[in-house]
């Protein structure tokens, strides 16, 4: 999730250009830059770090001029290093562009640009771009950029400069990175969320999907990239505050990160297939590296450790490979036995987590192979592992983990496929049939997300529930790390005790807790599980407990074990528990919701745990 802004107008306009960035820092970031019309042609400054960095050296950077833009980016393509840094220009000087997104297809169209004698100079997918410009341009950037879109696939919103044409921006965009126009008095703006320009000018106009967009200081014209015919916009008023507004109209970070899951998971996945194929590079180990590992340990915490207990399953699936998940601040201190035949998963989104980082460097010293998953470019993990797989999660800053988890599930999915496909355990067709499968799955959570009547259901629930002073989450097998994940989220932000045992255990003890009206969680998804799943719901429901059930849309006889059913879209089993967690995530929030509690920053808890 990248920040841009873009400004042409009659006043200067580097000022406008930094404040605007630093407006959108809140979307998280690494590193950034701008670019302006000077009086010699194209300025541009980029730096690593927060934007205050990109005004120490912006200091050369044209004062007077009066069109520019300017980008923060979080890395998806290419590490945190200043030639990765938008915004990128091209090899004659006379382009320049910036983007939000990914091209999916960026292996092939490198390609095509160096294959024309371009040279890159940066790891990412977006400087090909200004490139296949240089190639193209006829004199009028809006139908160049209309020319070249539809060779671009995946999902993204760039602007684009040319210093023959100092007096426009041009911005398109494809699929769901938003551009929202500002319109001034004599001056636009064109950024990605309206925070960018908030402070000159609350009237916009909201670029549609696969819509060009030419922004001059007069005049704002829309065209439909398909044709190029003109396409009317009216001018609303934005009546967002700034903060509102960084939450991007939600009412908590936590919800807005919620609806970001598909995205995260669509970007988590994105160019890792290319043609149907599974290329999932950073693990900085050699195929034959990856073929003689014999046994896999995950380590991680919290959600983290969730994520990697659900890898556990698939790895051991599709992988073909004996493999563990322990919690690092456990696992660091047993008397662990490793050789290079040893692979270690470390898991952390902020790639900070100090109990994670310790296992993993006592892993490293007793000789394992170590790979990080985080969210972070650059965090310590990453620093510190052999090879660094990312999930593209985007910046979360609500406290409890929603999107971040997902994005971990996802990754863990890719590398249990690789491992199969590498070491043979799964053959071509199988990776290319559940990788097909994987890719349906942010469709699957957006029509979760908008399914009214489990909204409704879901407020039901919390309404009748939110009182009640304990939960009790039972799964098994895939579904007993989404219990101990949706029992997390619950406790984690409505301060409500909860626990979460594997079903088959809780003849042994737990369901001593079941009293009278005791509400039960069960992941009940189907699975090679799911019958005894339901006779372990029947003993619940024998002692007056409510069972609220996750099920399979279909599988209308979990009807007869449950009082209330959440029904989430078919698909495979293994692919189940990212479908699975989302109602959990939602009934959490709606609970805490109920209790006029701060889901964005609970008591007691740091995003961030980088103490032992
Ligand atoms: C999850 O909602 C919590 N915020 C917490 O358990 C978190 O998952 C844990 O601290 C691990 O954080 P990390 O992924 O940054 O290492």
């Amino acid at each position: 999730m990248c920040g841009i802004i873009g400004y042409v107008g009659a006043r200067p306009c580097k000022e406008l250009v930094l404040s605007g960035l630093e407006h959108l820092e809140y979307r998280g970031y690494d590193s950034s830059g701008l670019v302006l019309v000077g009086e010699h042609g194209l300025d541009r400054a980029r730096a690593v770090g927060p934007v205050k960095a990109l005004r120490a050296v912006a200091g050369g950077v044209s004062e007077t001029a009066t069109a520019g833009m300017g980008h923060t980016r979080w890395a998806t393509h290419g590490g945190v290093e200043e030639r990765n840094a938008h915004p990128f220009l091209s090899e004659d000087g006379r382009f320049a562009v910036l983007m939000n997104g990914i091209f999916e297809n960026y292996i092939d169209l490198r390609a095509q640009v160096t294959a024309k004698g371009h040279t890159l100079t940066s790891d990412t997918d977006t400087e090909a771009l200004v490139h296949m410009i240089e190639e193209e341009y006829d004199g009028d950037i809006a139908e160049t950029c209309r020319r070249i879109f539809p060779r671009l696939e995946g999902h993204f919103a760039f602007l684009a400069m040319a210093i023959d044409e100092p007096d426009r921006i041009v911005a398109a965009r494809l699929a769901w990175p938003p551009l929202v126009v500002g319109r001034g008095e004599g001056e636009n703006y064109i950024a990605s969320f309206t925070p960018a320009f908030l402070e000159q000018t609350r009237m916009i106009q909201i670029v549609d999907e696969s819509e060009l967009v030419i922004v001059t200081a007069d005049n704002v014209e829309f065209r439909a990239i398909a044709d190029g015919s003109p396409r009317e916009h009216e001018i609303e008023r934005a009546d967002d505050s700034i903060e509102v507004a960084a939450k991007g109209g939600y009412e908590s970070f936590m919800l807005k990160e919620i609806h970001e899951q598909p995205t995260a998971i669509a970007d988590t996945i994105a160019e890792r297939f290319h043609h149907g194929e599974l290329h999932l590079d950073g693990f900085g180990l050699s195929d034959d590296d990856l073929r003689e590992i014999n046994r896999v340990l995950i380590v991680g915490c919290g959600t983290a450790l969730h994520s990697g207990l659900v890898g556990r399953y698939l790895i051991e699936e599709w992988g073909g490979v004996a493999t563990e998940a322990d919690v690092a601040s456990e696992w660091r201190y047993r008397n662990g036995v490793f050789d290079p035949k040893t692979l270690v998963l470390a898991i952390s989104q902020s790639g900070e987590t100090a109990d994670t980082l310790a296992a993993m460097q006592i892993a490293k010293e007793r000789g394992a192979r170590v790979v990080a998953v985080t969210n972070i470019m650059g965090s310590a993990i990453a620093r510190a592992a052999d090879g660094v797989l990312y999930t593209r999660a985007g910046l979360e800053i609500g406290v409890a983990a929603s999107k971040t988890f997902t994005a971990q599930v996802t990754l863990m999915t890719l590398i249990a496929l690789h491992l199969g496909a590498v070491r043979g355990h799964l053959s071509p067709e199988d990776v290319a049939l559940i990788g097909g499968e994987l890719r349906e799955l942010p469709d699957l959570v957006q029509q979760l997300l908008d399914d009214k009547e489990l909204d409704a259901q879901l407020d039901m629930l919390a309404d009748r529930f939110c009182h009640d002073r304990f939960f009790l989450y039972l799964g098994r097998h895939l579904g007993l790390p989404i219990c101990q994940e949706g029992a997390l989220k619950l406790k984690e932000i409505s301060y409500i005790p909860t626990d979460a045992y594997a079903a088959g255990e809780m003849k042994h003890g737990p369901i001593a807790l079941l009293g009278e009206d005791t509400p039960v969680v069960a992941v009940a998804t189907d699975s090679h599980v799911f019958e005894k799943m339901a006779s372990n719901l029947e003993e619940v429901r024998a002692r007056g407990a409510h069972v609220i059930a996750v099920a399979t849309a279909g599988n209308t006889s979990i009807e007869a074990h449950a009082e209330h059913v959440l029904y989430v879209p078919r698909t495979r089993p293994e692919l189940q528990p990212i479908l699975a967690v989302i109602p959990l995530q939602l009934l959490a929030y709606k609970i805490t919701g109920r209790l006029g509690l701060d889901v964005d920053r609970p008591r007691n808890l740091a995003k961030t745990v980088t103490v032992e």
